[in-house]
């Protein structure tokens, strides 16, 4: 059949459900953001757009915890950033140190390999951290240009301990280092500078509560030193941050329409942080999740991560015995209007992963997942007490 180029397609008003964000990201949105987000467009370069994206990068700065100059939105998801840090660090020739333990080691591994690096690996099984000793190891053994690490891995709900250790051990060798906070910025203690971060990205959709499209990216003067002295130019045009400097530095001049609306809502999502101050913002998360934590193991759960290395943002629970975790997901989502996710790789099928992010990281969220979990969990037979949990959430919640 020859299809009528004047048809015009039937697509029905725009009504998504109305979903309780409690999954790896998207979280929920702030309803600032939302607002933020209907406000009317402006030019990429109209002056008020100009003060605006100082604003954004001031804020970027104190919510990264560093006075780096290069501190900007790069226009695209948490993908975009990436590419954007391991891209520009990373010249062909140069070797990169990744992690395997976990999905977005993985990604950085595929990045830096196109990039024209050559990748080494430093190992540990997903749901553990590195361990310092193998990363010194890793550096004696292969001299790496740029070491890239996850702080806040996703997949395994593993926050990366002993940062300045790490960090240390790469300068000591005169690397660079690339951290992955996509999962941890604004919501999980991180402090670029003090911590000796030479390059750090994020996403917006995480614990900044805001929609993905605008993603933080930060570099110091020593990362954009060899940013700005590599031989070759960077494979992509539309990465490369000796051309983005045109338009986040001084001269403020055209290189690609930025995404305005994405930009006004990373405003607001990052005013929020500085109204509630960013360690009040860290603790915040840690209590909430605490108390999601507690309900989880005086339900019968287990969590899949240990406490040093326990990653708020992010919480792994062990899928209990006889029960399957995907079916659990979707009555979840079916039933509850409730996301969260399964686990990803090694641990597929083994761990749930439960956001407690942003403006997600509510007690509100926090005791309906509890119950909505335990009452699905309790149907599908799984040794759970639910009203045991429920009460230890409440507890903690005060
Ligand atoms: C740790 C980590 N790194 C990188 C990314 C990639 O971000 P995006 O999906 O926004 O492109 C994600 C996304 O979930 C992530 O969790």
């Amino acid at each position: 059949m020859v299809r009528n180029a004047q048809d015009a397609p039937e697509v029905g008003e725009l009504t998504p459900p109305d979903r309780t964000l409690m999954g790896p990201g998207p979280s929920d949105v702030h309803p600032r953001v939302l607002r933020a987000m209907s406000t009317p467009l402006v030019g990429h370069l109209d002056p008020s757009f100009i003060e605006l994206m100082n604003e954004v990068q001031e804020l970027l700065r104190y919510t990264f915890r560093t006075d780096n100059q290069w501190t900007i939105p790069v226009s695209g998801t948490g993908s975009a950033a990436m590419e954007a840090a391991i891209g520009n660090v990373v010249e062909p020739g140069d070797t990169m140190l990744v992690p395997t333990n976990g999905y977005f080691g993985g990604r950085m591994e595929s990045m830096a390999e196109r990039a024209g690096g050559e990748v080494v690996r430093v190992d540990a099984p997903w749901g553990e951290p590195l361990d310092p000793a193998d990363v010194e190891a890793a550096f004696d053994e292969h001299q790496p240009d740029v070491f890239g690490f996850v702080h806040a891995e996703t997949s395994t709900g593993v926050k990366q301990p002993d940062v300045p250790e790490l960090t240390g051990i790469a300068h000591e060798h005169d690397a660079y280092v690339i951290a992955d906070c996509v999962t941890s910025l604004g919501g999980v203690e991180l402090r670029v500078d003090e911590w000796g971060v030479d390059v750090a990205y994020a996403g917006p959709q995480k614990c900044l509560s805001c929609p993905p499209g605008a993603s933080p990216l930060t570099l110091n003067d020593r990362a954009m030193d060899k940013v700005l002295g590599r031989e070759n130019p960077v494979r992509s045009w539309y990465l490369d941050l000796s051309l983005l400097e045109g338009y986040w530095g001084e001269e403020r001049a055209y290189h690609h329409t930025a995404p305005i609306t994405n930009v006004y809502a990373l405003r607001e999502a990052l005013r929020l942080v500085a109204e509630e101050g960013i360690e009040s913002r860290w603790e915040r998360h840690l209590d909430v999740a605490r108390a999601l934590k507690a309900g989880v193991e005086a339900m019968g759960l287990e969590m899949n991560a240990p406490d040093e290395y326990w990653l708020p943002s992010l919480n792994a629970v062990r899928v209990p015995d006889g029960v399957s975790d995907g079916e659990v997901i979707q009555v979840l989502l079916d039933q509850y209007d409730l996301e969260i996710a399964g686990g990803l790789g090694d641990l597929s099928g083994d761990i749930f992963r439960i956001g407690c992010m942003g403006y997600s990281a509510r007690p509100k969220n926090v005791s309906y997942l509890l119950s909505a979990l335990g009452d699905v969990l309790d149907e599908k037979g799984a040794a759970v007490d639910v009203e045991v949990g429920l009460s230890a959430t409440s507890d903690r919640l005060g």
